[in-house]
């Protein structure tokens, strides 16, 4: 077994070298690319001394030629280890000049340089600039970067880098060359190269200041006509920067590239981004309505990253969540008020409860600035991401919305142009705002998510409401003792008519104890509080409410968040009772409190639909799964279903009118309104399915064959393909020789069967791995077979046998051998395996055990498997 050895905030020193300028030659050929590289180096004085040696991060790459000032360097005149070049004594100012080779067409990690499609393309976050020449690769050396590529003019008349082009023209033999140089210095995981026979959509924007900035989109030939969902996101993006940060751009052109094997979302390199596919394409007739609003999303999350993570960056990869849950935040606010605030919260909230409080809760556990790392790709977690997006959220409550701004705007006054920490972040909104925020810091570097319960008394004769809050939160490998953090609740009390009598100054509570009690005088009977509203802060929240209250606050609350979050809390309880009944064979009932508050729901005239379709629908086997300390998979399965099932049965004709209203709604209309509907059709149609008879399956085979775009049609098929019906088969075949050329479009097909819960999914899933369709070369293929399979579809990956398991790990063991950075995000599936009972316990750890012990597994995999089994 390779030694993996971990990496520690505690010894983070600053660089020994700057390196101020790097002039970059890449000449491309098919068989191999040729990468030169001149460096101007300075030593860092306060630092380092004369016998400091210069130590660059150097992997894979085959050097072929050094010259340090004016010598060249022979090799034993240079070390060169498995992942550095070093040079031991140099001077204090020099320059360096390295020559090496790549073979980028070898290349399935998807890091570093590669090809995807045929198009040369990079991904240098974390630490893939490494992979392509030797470099100070980290995110506190800050340098000019200019970039020569060369290549052959038929096959790549495309050929970009960051910042302006400066130079182009013919050479020999065909070729042409580019020259780009970026104004701005940055660290090397922000550089970027494309090369390929693109398509350019162009538009301009016209910044507050009156600069029109070049946007340009690059695709595939056959994809020029998705582009325009892309562009418009732009430009609404930089709009909404101006306006809510008083953030402008800052080069004259902005470039997006869509590639189509592409490791995560999205990449914010200076002035050239590059794409998955998936968060670019889009036409209502090939896309979802949910991809419409990812796309806008996700161009908007790699926009804001030019001033929070690029003009602003990183001193050491702990600080992370400095960009990411700096940048989530911004691209959810963006979102929130472009589009629905509340459908929006309430998604990003679902998600942080089914995907982070079990990371948080297993044994990835980490803090929001984590402590070490063995493999940096494996820290992009929803950790750092998404709760750290809530932790700023939280400073934004807490310092509401215009001094928030004012401690932003010192923010980037402060730090333009270097790499800071979390720490000079918090300091900063501190400074701007007069608050003292030392015990919010331990939201960055305590582990795990904290329980809070709300307990109530109410003295009658006077009219006095006593609310006592308390929080804790369970030790973990990170800390055996946890303290206590600093909690905004928004707050609100509602009379029994529903009207909101909350005392101005109690609007926001904040707990900064492990308990704290607060007095309300002069309060009715029957007051309902409602608490964390908009979900403000990231905890567990148990409450004393009875299940009339919820009811009430379902329908009175003027909180759109909390009124979801009351039916979600209802069919929690109710779902749990079905459970108990179900494990003590009792015969089981679906209680009236809940079909009541759901008829009343959805005969609410002033209810938009998108509320509607969120409060109906219930939470998924995951987010269940997530309650309980055992996760019994196939209770939950049954009990949700059953609950599906009955109230399918009770509401039958309130679902047929909602489904029938939906031919009404334009196909290719993409306004809220249009999207809203649709999302109660398909709402309402799921719990048609559950009816299961001929009838309904008719229905839903209808709404597929008729459905005339994306939204409909794949939501139609999924349904489809979780139930036995006559109808599946040939609805499956129907959507395969309509799309099989398009591949984003394929990967959908690929899902929804990877998804379903019918007898034979996984012989059906591992038949899939041999369609000629499937290649595990391509990560979201990947992803929308065995990711689904894994991560969606616990009823059938946990089935008994541990036939699911087996096959999961075989899958993860053949695939690290081509892209660790994946497998190692499957393969986290295991980590929960202590949750569930004795016998897959032992099932589960049995795999993870075997995948351990696989020789020259990656140090992706190997970082989560052996803490999972630690
Ligand atoms: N900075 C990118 C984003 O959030 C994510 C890139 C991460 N890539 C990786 N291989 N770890 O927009
Ligand atoms: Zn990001």
């Amino acid at each position: 077994m390779k030694k993996h050895e971990p990496k520690y905030l505690k010894d983070y020193r600053p660089p020994a070298y700057w390196i101020d300028t790097i002039d970059l030659q890449f000449d491309l050929y098919e068989k191999e690319v040729i990468v030169t590289s001149f460096m101007k180096i300075q030593r860092n004085n306060e630092q380092a001394g004369e016998h400091t040696p210069l130590v660059l991060n150097c992997q894979d790459a085959d050097i072929l030629h050094v010259v340090a000032g004016d010598m060249v360097l022979l090799p034993g005149e240079y070390e060169r280890g498995e992942d550095y070049f070093k040079l031991n004594r140099v001077p204090e100012q020099f320059t360096l000049e390295i020559k090496n080779r790549l073979t980028p067409q070898n290349n399935t990690s998807l890091e570093g340089l590669y090809k995807s499609s045929g198009t040369f393309c990079t991904q240098c976050e974390a630490e893939g600039f490494r992979k392509i020449t030797c470099f100070s690769d980290r995110p506190d050396v800050m340098s000019r970067f200019s970039c020569i590529i060369t290549a052959d003019e038929n096959k790549y008349p495309v050929l970009l880098s960051n910042g302006n082009l400066v130079k182009k023209g013919k050479l020999e033999n065909n070729r042409h060359y580019v020259k780009w140089e970026d104004p701005f210095k940055k660290p090397s995981y922000l550089f970027a190269l494309v090369a390929g026979d693109l398509v350019c959509i162009k538009d301009t924007f016209t910044t507050c200041s009156g600069r029109e900035i070049d946007l340009h989109i690059y695709v595939e030939a056959e994809n020029k006509d998705k582009c325009g969902h892309a562009m418009a996101s732009l430009k609404q993006s930089m709009a909404w920067d101006e306006q809510r940060f008083g953030r402008e751009y800052d080069l004259d052109l902005y470039q997006i590239v869509a590639v189509n094997d592409f490791n995560m979302g999205a990449m914010e390199n200076k002035g050239l981004n590059v794409f998955n596919s998936k968060y670019v394409l889009a036409r209502p007739e090939t896309a979802t309505d949910q991809d419409f609003m990812n796309i806008q999303g996700v161009i908007g999350h790699e926009y804001f990253h030019n001033w929070t993570g690029n003009r602003v960056t990183l001193q050491n990869w702990f600080q992370l969540s400095l960009k990411e849950g700096l940048t989530v935040f911004r691209d959810q606010e963006f979102t929130a008020d472009l589009n629905s605030r509340a459908v929006k919260r309430i998604s990003d909230v679902k998600n942080l409860r089914t995907l982070q409080f079990p990371e948080d809760a297993g044994p990835m556990s980490h803090p929001v600035r984590p402590e070490s790392y063995i493999e940096m790709n494996n820290f992009y977690t929803m950790t750092v991401y998404e709760k750290g997006a809530e932790v700023i959220r939280m400073i934004h409550e807490i310092l509401g919305r215009e001094i928030f701004r004012k401690g932003m705007d010192l923010y980037f006054h402060r730090f333009d142009g270097r790499a800071v920490t979390t720490e000079d972040f918090i300091q900063t909104m501190e400074d701007a705002a007069g608050v003292d925020l030392s015990r919010f810091r331990l939201w960055y570097s305590q582990s795990g998510t904290p329980r809070v319960t709300v307990r109530r008394t109410y003295n009658e004769k006077r009219r006095q409401l006593t609310i006592k809050i308390a929080q804790t939160t369970p030790p973990d490998h990170n800390q055996q003792q946890k303290k206590a953090l600093h909690i905004p609740i928004k707050f609100g009390l509602l009379d029994k008519n529903g009207k909101d009598i909350t005392p101005p100054e109690h609007h926001l509570l904040e707990l900064k104890s492990l308990e704290k009690e607060w007095v309300f005088d002069d309060i009715p009977s029957e007051t309902v509080p409602s608490l964390f509203r908009g979900f403000s802060a990231p905890v567990i929240m148990d409450t004393d409410l009875t299940c009339e209250e919820l009811s009430f606050l379902m329908a009175h609350d003027n909180d759109a968040f909390n009124r979801w979050d009351a039916a979600q809390q209802l069919y929690f309880r109710e779902i749990d009772t079905l459970i108990s009944g179900l494990q003590s064979h009792a015969t089981p009932t679906v209680s009236s409190h809940v079909i009541n508050a759901l008829e009343k729901a959805l005969k609410d005239p002033h209810m938009d639909r998108a509320l509607m379709a969120k409060t109906i629908t219930l939470p998924d086997e995951n987010e269940i799964g997530e309650k309980y300390e055992i996760i019994d998979v196939d209770a939950i399965h049954s009990a949700r279903q059953f609950l599906r099932q009955s109230i399918a049965k009770e509401l039958e004709g309130l679902f047929m009118e909602i489904i029938d209203s939906g031919s009404a709604v334009d196909p290719k209309d993409l306004s809220h309104n249009a999207m809203a509907h649709r999302s109660l059709v398909n709402a309402a149609l799921s719990y048609v399915a559950a009816l299961e008879s001929p009838q309904s399956q008719e229905i839903i085979y209808q709404h597929f064959i008729s459905s005339g775009n994306m939204t409909r049609e794949i939501f139609s098929l999924t349904l489809l393909c979780d139930m036995t019906s006559p109808f599946t088969g040939p609805a499956l075949e129907q959507f395969y020789e309509k799309w099989h050329t398009d591949p984003l479009v394929m990967d959908k097909w690929f899902s929804v069967q990877a998804g379903a819960t019918v007898p034979g999914t996984l012989d059906k899933i591992k038949s899939l791995c041999r369609h000629p369709d499937f290649t595990w070369k391509n990560p979201n293929r990947i992803r929308s077979l065995i990711g689904v399979f894994g991560m969606t579809n616990p009823f059938v990956f946990h089935q008994a046998d541990g036939a699911g398991y087996q096959f999961f790990a075989d899958k993860v063991i053949d695939l690290d051998k081509i892209n660790p950075q994946i497998t190692a995000r499957m393969v986290s599936v295991f980590n929960r395996y202590k949750r569930y009972d004795a016998r897959r316990r032992e099932l589960m750890k049995n795999q993870l055990k075997r995948i351990h012990d696989v020789r020259g597994l990656s140090r992706d995999v190997y970082e989560i498997v052996s803490r999972a089994l630690g």
